[in-house]
């Protein structure tokens, strides 16, 4: 019996695509950028399964290029605003995605931000770099303490809460604001506080956004959030980079409003060389590379794989965003 078609948008890591290939007739695209949406289209034209990155837009118009073959597309990445889901749960297709494995990895990464953020740290590499170190000097590179400090967490899912645990270590107090939220906190957590957006702006001496990215929450700081911030207050963002409004975050961080921003996502991605984001001092930008660590970036290829494998071959899909889809 031939196998199923599928197309998958990159290559992927050896664990998934050791899998892929085993149980599928697949076409990986070569390149090392997104293909062109043309080429998008015209790859998937026919295939039973797409599996694809966040970087590769899914609309209705890629899906319809597929045709009535496509029995699922499975995003490598937690976050799926790269699709149109409900594009994809009209047309009863099965979308899914990497939850809970990059959950340490990526909290791990936002605490590294807030550290090297609050004491200036990749700053300080520069200064050393570029000649800056004089001598010892009691006001050089003065920096803002982590612990005891309060930090707000603007989304309290998995990595959220993975934040706070690692926050509560140093001594944190925590505030949180998801309206999502189930309020039923591990006793670990029970310390951690929830306040609406406006509460935790103003107290908070760290805001760390841990949402994903949809209609309500598309710049959700934008000049009036930063406003209401904390003078001296710093910002990290590892979630999606247009919760945040990049001109708002320009001037925030230009006029010292808040003291310090630490990103690992832009809007738009990658950032363009030109962006007057890059000539602050006060802001640290990574290339979207919170969930890279080689073990979770295997798992996440797995999952993905996973989910394909399961769509093409009828069955449901291990994790899956839109299980309505099952209901019909
Ligand atoms: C995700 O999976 O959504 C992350 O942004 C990848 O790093």
């Amino acid at each position: 019996m031939s196998k199923p078609r599928v197309f998958v948008t990159r290559k992927i890591l050896e664990a998934g695509l050791r899998l892929v290939l085993e149980h599928c007739e697949a076409i990986i695209w070569p390149g090392e950028l997104p293909p062109s949406r043309q080429e998008l289209i015209d790859h998937v034209r026919g295939v039973d399964g797409l599996l694809s990155l966040l970087t590769d837009p899914i609309d209705g118009e890629v899906m319809d290029a597929a045709g009535s073959n496509l029995k699922v597309i499975s995003n490598h990445a937690v976050g799926v605003d790269n699709i149109d889901v409900s594009a994809a749960t009209q047309r009863g297709i099965p979308v899914g995605n990497t939850p809970d494995i990059l959950t340490d990895t990526t909290a791990d990464f936002a605490f590294g931000l807030l550290i090297a953020a609050a004491r200036r740290i990749v700053e300080g590499h520069r200064c050393v770099q570029t000649g800056g170190w004089k001598t010892w000097a009691p006001d050089f590179m003065l920096g803002v303490d982590v612990y005891g400090a309060t930090l707000g967490i603007v989304g309290f899912g998995r990595i959220g809460k993975a934040l706070a645990r690692r926050a509560s270590g140093f001594d944190m107090r925590i505030l949180y604001h998801d309206p999502s939220s189930d309020h039923e906190l591990p006793a670990e957590l029970s310390a951690a506080r929830s306040v609406d957006l406006e509460t935790m702006l103003q107290e908070s001496d760290f805001v760390s956004i841990h949402t994903p990215l949809t209609k309500d929450t598309y710049h959700l700081f934008n000049e009036t959030t930063f406003q209401k911030m904390k003078p001296g207050a710093i910002l990290i963002n590892t979630a999606r980079g247009a919760i945040v409004d990049p001109s708002a975050l320009y001037q925030a961080l230009k006029s010292k409003q808040i003291a310090a921003a630490a990103i690992d996502v832009t809007d738009p991605e990658p950032l363009p060389m030109d962006s007057p984001l890059l000539e602050l001092d006060n802001l640290i930008i990574t290339p979207h590379i919170a969930s890279a660590s080689l073990a979770t970036r295997a798992k996440m290829a797995t999952m993905a794989a996973e989910n394909l494998i399961a769509g093409v071959t009828g069955k449901r899909l291990p994790y899956c965003v839109n299980p309505e889809v099952y209901q019909v």
